[in-house]
């Protein structure tokens, strides 16, 4: 299922839905209600194959209603940044870490040896389990990254795996180099802007790799994104996780969608953000989960760079789904608004994903939305930890009654 290209109401194919009796209504159009998260109250959503119609007063007609009861109404959370293909998990990697042991990004292997190992169906079962939780927690769009398969048929295999349920799947052959390649990284890298792109560019949206020390350089990422461009893949970057390095620059020059983690982030990263079309996208529960510190988000958002929240999860330093421990964490760690939060994961994501048809609730987008267990927006960050998500509307929807 590719659900930008697939929509579906409450009731299947042909059935209005109208969301009614909103307390508050993010919309994310400033056209359409206060400030710039368009917030209307007492308000209702009428959606149409899959589509916004209309956004107005409470009352609103059509073939199904769900009944808000005063709570407000989201537009679907958009995560920009997973890696759920994969098998085992790292449980013991964590508990070391608590202990004091350094994240350094070298448990991509074990998950490798895991993945490789796994029979096509358990790793389905898997991904769709993440996905449901996903669901369960608001997204309604996610990207899904291959990258624990690091050989040509295992990372094929993920990418048919990912683009089974989303148009935005991501080949990130260049994770890390692995081991039967220990010494050869230019070998690999050959590899995979040749054979291994080859299989994958079919199955994949995105071409990604990991620029850091210990993974790649500026120059072999730089020849992965370029021959993944030539294949007719778009670009994004994971850069400056674990210090300061080329990553940002990188990402700008090639003009990637987005550059993923900026833990680390100079002035001169700041100032190529600002004056870029490249999003910075922040993965807060990384940095939680690897006791880094977290990213200079103010200075990047006051500089006017683009920014968006992912969740990252993947079974190193992220195992989460949850899009509001993103928000909670951004606004207490990171010095970021609620309302800027709240954009991040919404329209700041559709961005991450050079999308414009969501993010945001205007007539003519998709009619993904997410219902709180809460009267307003700033309850994701001020009731941490509670599952305030009560319905998830959109695509993603129709995996819970397979
Ligand atoms: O985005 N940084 C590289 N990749 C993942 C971590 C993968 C892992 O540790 O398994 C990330 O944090």
């Amino acid at each position: 299922m590719k659900p930008h290209d697939e929509h579906q109401s409450m009731s299947g194919a042909g059935a209005s839905l109208v969301i009614d009796n909103i307390g508050s209504l993010i919309t994310n159009d400033p056209a359409l209600g206060r400030g710039p998260l368009g917030i209307v109250d007492n308000a209702s959503v009428v959606i149409d194959g899959g589509v916004v119609v209309a956004v107005g007063a409470s009352g609103a007609i059509a073939d199904e209603r769900i009944d808000a009861d005063g709570a407000c109404v989201l537009p679907g959370f958009v995560d920009s940044h997973t890696h759920l293909v994969f098998a085992g998990d790292r449980a013991e990697e964590f508990t070391a870490r608590m202990a004091g042991q350094p994240y350094d990004g070298g448990g991509i292997r074990v998950t490798t040896d895991a993945t490789r190992a796994a029979p096509t169906t358990e790793l389905d079962r898997l991904v769709r389990r993440r996905l449901l939780e996903a669901h369960r927690s608001g997204t309604t769009t996610i990207e899904i990254k291959s990258g624990y398969g690091l050989n040509v048929v295992d990372e094929v295999r993920s990418l048919q795996l990912a683009s089974r349920y989303t148009a935005e799947s991501t080949f990130l052959g260049a994770h890390l180099l692995p081991s039967e390649y220990a010494d050869r990284p230019d070998d690999y890298i050959e590899l995979v802007i040749g054979d291994m792109l080859r299989g994958a560019a079919a199955h994949a949206r995105w071409v990604d790799a990991f620029c850091e020390v210990g993974a790649f350089d500026a120059d072999q990422c730089r020849a992965v994104l370029q021959a993944g461009a030539a294949a007719g893949l778009g670009s994004r970057l994971h850069g400056n996780q674990l210090g300061h390095g080329p990553g940002v620059q990188l990402a700008v020059e090639c003009g990637c969608a987005s550059v993923d983690h900026c833990t680390y982030l100079s002035d001169a990263d700041i100032d190529a953000l600002a004056h870029s079309s490249t999003v910075a996208t922040f993965l807060p529960a990384a940095d939680f989960s690897t006791r880094q510190p977290y990213p200079p988000a103010r200075r990047a958002i006051d500089a006017g760079a683009t920014v968006a929240l992912a969740s990252n999860c993947n079974p190193g330093s992220s195992y989460t789904t949850s899009l509001s421990f993103c928000i909670a964490l951004a606004v207490r760690e990171m010095h970021m608004t609620i309302d800027e939060a709240v954009q991040a994961v919404t329209l700041g994501g559709a961005a991450a994903l050079q999308r414009t048809d969501i993010g945001h609730l205007s007539p003519g987008a998709c009619g993904h939305a997410v219902i709180l267990d809460a009267p307003t927006h700033h309850y994701l960050a001020y009731r941490p930890g509670q599952p305030l998500i009560r319905q998830t509307i959109g695509p993603l929807e129709s995996l819970a009654t397979r």
